[in-house]
């Protein structure tokens, strides 16, 4: 595994952005894994100026995210569709047929998840995975559990995750409580997994998934099993 520490924020998006575009640099046709959540959007960020440099071109790149809430459709502020559409997709080259977010509105999650990993598969897999954490060791939304779940299946949040979440939305009450998320396979089969996390909060989970146990019961510790993990981390 590849620790890097930074001083700031700032750092760290640059420096995940700069890691994302070596891959499309590398592989122009390459299937990114993309994450939402407060930590990536900084390199969000950073990317978007790479593009308008013209320094990044991602019209041939596909996407995959991870997750989504159950209930929320494309449009809905709060659903990683909307998300991934204003923090990157408007505002880069990328052709948005060829990017993937698992739909929390089937009225049959299973056969949702399985036609997702059916896709992710159909692509050859993910050359690139960006991750956040969440404050409990959940990935994408693989919360604590007893096994590590291999398919892209429904979930329901834990109480920690809905309150940690809850600052996106006007009440506690509007969080959804279940979501559908990638699971283990998917993630794991990736060729490079790059984990972003910032906040002291997340120093104690960050332990304890790269320095404790691998057990389901903290998710992310699965990554210490694969071989190209690098993780950025900025305390502040
Ligand atoms: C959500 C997402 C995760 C994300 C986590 C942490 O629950 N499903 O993919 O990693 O939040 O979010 P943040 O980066 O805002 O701490």
């Amino acid at each position: 595994m590849n620790f890097i520490k930074v001083d700031s924020y700032e750092k760290l998006s640059i420096t995940a952005a700069n890691i994302i575009a070596a891959q499309i640099i590398m592989k122009p046709n390459c299937v990114l894994g993309l994450a939402t959540g407060s930590s990536p959007v900084g390199t969000y960020k950073e990317l978007i100026k790479k593009c308008d440099a013209g320094e990044l071109d991602f019209s041939t790149v596909t996407s995959v995210n991870l997750d989504e809430y159950v209930g929320l459709d494309g449009s809905h502020d709060q659903s990683y569709r909307y998300f991934m559409n204003t923090n990157l997709f408007d505002h880069v080259n990328i052709d948005k047929a060829r990017t993937a977010v698992p739909s929390g509105m089937s009225d049959d999650l299973a056969a949702e998840g399985a036609a997702y990993d059916k896709h992710i598969a159909s692509l050859g897999g993910i050359d690139l995975q960006l991750l956040g954490i969440g404050l409990d060791g959940h990935i994408g939304f693989n919360e604590p559990a007893d096994v590590f779940v291999k398919e892209t299946h429904e979930v329901e949040l834990h109480e920690s995750t809905i309150e940690a979440n809850a600052r996106f939305f006007a009440d506690i009450k509007d969080v959804p409580t279940k979501a559908i998320t990638m699971g283990m396979g998917a993630i794991m089969n990736a060729k490079k997994v790059l984990l972003v996390a910032n906040g002291a909060n997340k120093k104690d989970i960050l332990e304890k998934s790269f320095f404790g146990p691998i057990t389901p019961q903290v998710p992310a510790s699965i990554l210490q099993l694969h071989p190209d993990v690098t993780v950025i981390y900025s305390e502040n």
